[in-house]
């Protein structure tokens, strides 16, 4: 698939920007602080439903304006595809498809698919569990409408267990909770462990590209072996900490590259050569799955390269609708001149 057109308005510094964007490569180009991030962050945004580096709706709103829109026109293998966005202070968030208001955000899921990435992503590989979570999340919920749900459902029983564990101490209780949180738990796990297996392949075929063939990588989803069990084992545990200590929501990503953990002794450059792997492999998994190649979104991934590493990944996109950020041009492309919330072509 590939984005034609990007409509902003009253969003973030952008008051109304256009772009007709190119079925290859588009480079937004600009000084830093100018609006680039930010357009990024409306096609994110018109993918997944929830802005890049915020999860309040309200910030993206234009400062001093009442409401922000996003308009995206993406062309499909089967048809186009328009997704309109709706953001307000004091306004529920509205999502329309071709025009047509959509109840739930999980119906936004699927219908424009993006991967993002930006040297935040190195997260991914050197920061807590929860980052690594949300890239499988993200993920996933892009690729699978149901795992969506699920994820839902479960934060809302967990969220519920939790406050029950806060206020109360009867344990008999507890099993109401515990019965709908292992049910939704054991879908999420199903899910996160087949992902994490069908990823691993194209994530081992991109690493052998980026380094030559010179190391090994591994990914092993790290859960409960099994979850009913050890949520009746952590009971105790549960009740004095007062909260759910065991379940999908603590669950880890290991990585390992020649059999050692690269979110422990990995430099800096294996974990940015990892975190690029797995974002390529995304691409190729993505493709597979749904049928439509999704748009990568690059965010000041470039600078952080070596100039090897730039051109293989250009080979490696070479058939992938990207949108570059950056503050000089550093590949050809549609140009886009960004100044302070304007862009010329
Ligand atoms: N809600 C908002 N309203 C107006 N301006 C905003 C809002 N949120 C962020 N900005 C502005 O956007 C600019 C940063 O844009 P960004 O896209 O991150 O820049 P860059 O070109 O470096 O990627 C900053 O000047 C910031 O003040
Ligand atoms: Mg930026």
């Amino acid at each position: 698939m590939r984005i034609t057109e990007l409509t902003v308005d009253n969003f973030r510094n952008h008051t109304h920007t256009t772009l007709q964007l190119a079925p290859g490569v588009n480079v937004l180009v600009g000084p830093n602080g100018q609006g680039k991030t930010n357009l990024l962050e409306a096609i994110y945004l018109s993918c997944v439903g929830r802005g890049w580096r915020t999860s309040r709706d309200n910030e993206m709103v234009q400062f001093g304006k009442e409401r922000a829109l996003v308009q995206v026109t993406a062309l499909k293998k089967f048809g186009t595809v328009n997704v309109a966005i709706q953001l307000g202070t004091g306004l529920k968030k509205s999502i329309a498809i071709n025009q047509v208001p959509i109840a739930k955000v999980a119906e936004l899921m699927g219908q424009i698919n993006c991967i993002f990435f930006s040297p935040d992503e190195l997260k991914l590989v050197k920061e807590a569990p929860a980052d690594r979570r949300r890239f499988i999340n993200i993920d996933l919920s892009q690729i699978d409408k149901s795992y969506f749900y699920a994820l839902a459902r479960y934060n809302k029983i967990l969220q519920q267990r939790n406050a029950y564990l806060k206020d109360n101490q009867d344990p008999r209780e507890l099993a109401i909770w515990d019965d709908q949180l292992i049910q939704q738990g054991n879908i999420i796990i199903t899910k996160r462990q087949a992902f994490i297996q069908q990823l691993t392949p194209y994530v081992a075929d991109k690493h052998k590209i980026l380094t030559g063939g010179k190391e090994k990588i591994t990914l092993t989803y790290e859960t409960c072996a099994n979850f009913a069990q050890e949520l009746a084992a952590a009971r105790e545990r549960d009740l004095r900490l007062r909260t759910t200590t065991v379940g999908p929501h603590r669950d880890d990503l290991a990585i390992m590259i020649n059999g050692q953990d690269v979110r422990v002794f990995g430099s800096q450059g294996q974990q940015r050569t990892v975190a690029l792997s797995i974002k390529l492999a995304e691409l190729d998994l993505f493709t597979t799955l749904t049928g439509e190649r999704p748009i990568l979104l690059l965010d000041d991934v470039f600078s952080e390269l070596d100039s090897s590493r730039r051109a293989r990944l250009l080979i490696a996109i070479a058939d992938t609708q990207t949108i570059i950020t950056a503050t000089d041009v550093p590949t050809s492309g549609k140009i886009f001149t960004v100044n302070n919330g304007t862009v010329k072509a």
